[in-house]
């Protein structure tokens, strides 16, 4: 039986195995995964051991995903971009490969579970670092009207301006010069919810029928929900549904079988855990 893994630190509370051990049984796929904390010497060390013990692929998460993206030998387009990997597998030459998912998975989650049309909209992207360049990835392809990056440090955003201007035009702004101009989707890629951080955004930025995504999701709303909410967003959307995405782009990768996402979200919501 091939046995997979998420690699982090902290990965204790991942609710990957339990995603994953969902998509094996709809599709009939056996096989074993497990969460694996490591500290960040031993990363390099523990990725080359579990492909040479069999492993069929690893799941990365924070703090590993430049790392993952420095050591696999060939990498996809969209993880070139993100500059970051978090699915790893060795191709039929034993060669180690490295894809970046987080940002289809976002997107799929917009579009496909939650019906929010990119096409033509104002996006206001909210942070300009791994989580945002993972995002943007993705983003840059869906035709949208206009994309704004607004981040506390503007030499960060203007990197990333720098970055993926050849692919899209990129405004790129401090907060307070978010001023009162509207976007029809706004995406939380900072990591202030973490620490329980308001940011300090003017909620007139928020069109009629804006739709509010933060990337990170918890029991209760994260305080940019919660602002999204009070200020009138039609929707606030937490990041659940991109975890179960991502998941189910790098399990296709794996097993050549794409899992219906649907049941596995539908169970989390309900069953709370
Ligand atoms: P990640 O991989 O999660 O994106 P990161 O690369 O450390 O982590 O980037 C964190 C992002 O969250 C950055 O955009 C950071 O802003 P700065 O570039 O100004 O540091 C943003 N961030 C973190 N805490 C924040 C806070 N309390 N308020 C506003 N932005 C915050």
């Amino acid at each position: 039986m091939l046995f997979y893994a998420v690699v982090g630190n902290p990965v204790k509370h991942s609710k990957s195995p339990q995603i994953h051990k969902m998509f094996a049984k709809q599709t009939d796929q056996e096989l074993q995964y497990t969460a694996v904390e490591i500290e960040d010497v031993d990363f390099d060390e523990f990725v080359k051991d579990f492909f040479a013990e069999g492993g069929g692929g690893l799941n990365v998460t924070v703090p590993f995903k430049e790392k993952a993206f420095a050591l696999a030998v060939d990498c996809s387009e969209r993880a070139c971009l993100a500059k970051a990997v978090n699915t790893l597998f060795m191709d039929g030459d034993k060669k180690l490969c490295g894809d970046n998912t987080d940002g289809i998975g976002l997107v799929r989650d917009l579009t496909v579970n939650n019906k929010v049309e990119l096409q033509g909209k104002r996006l206001l992207l909210l942070g300009a670092g791994g989580a945002a360049r993972g995002a943007l990835a993705a983003l840059v392809s869906e035709q949208a009207l206009s994309v704004t990056i607004a981040n506390r440090t503007l030499s960060r955003a203007e990197q990333l301006r720098d970055e993926f201007g050849d692919l899209v035009e990129l405004q790129v702004k401090s907060f307070d010069q978010l001023g009162s101009e509207q976007f029809d989707i706004i995406i939380n890629a900072t990591s202030s919810s973490l620490s329980g951080e308001t940011l300090p955004i003017d909620p007139a930025v928020i069109a009629d029928g804006c739709c509010c995504y933060d990337m990170m999701y918890g029991a209760q709303a994260t305080p940019f929900l919660s602002w999204a909410k009070e200020n009138g967003a039609r929707l606030a959307l937490d990041g659940l549904g991109m975890l179960v995405e991502q998941a189910a782009e790098s399990f296709a990768l794996w097993r050549g079988v794409r899992p219906d996402t649907t049941p596995v979200i539908e169970h989390l919501i309900n069953s709370g855990e």
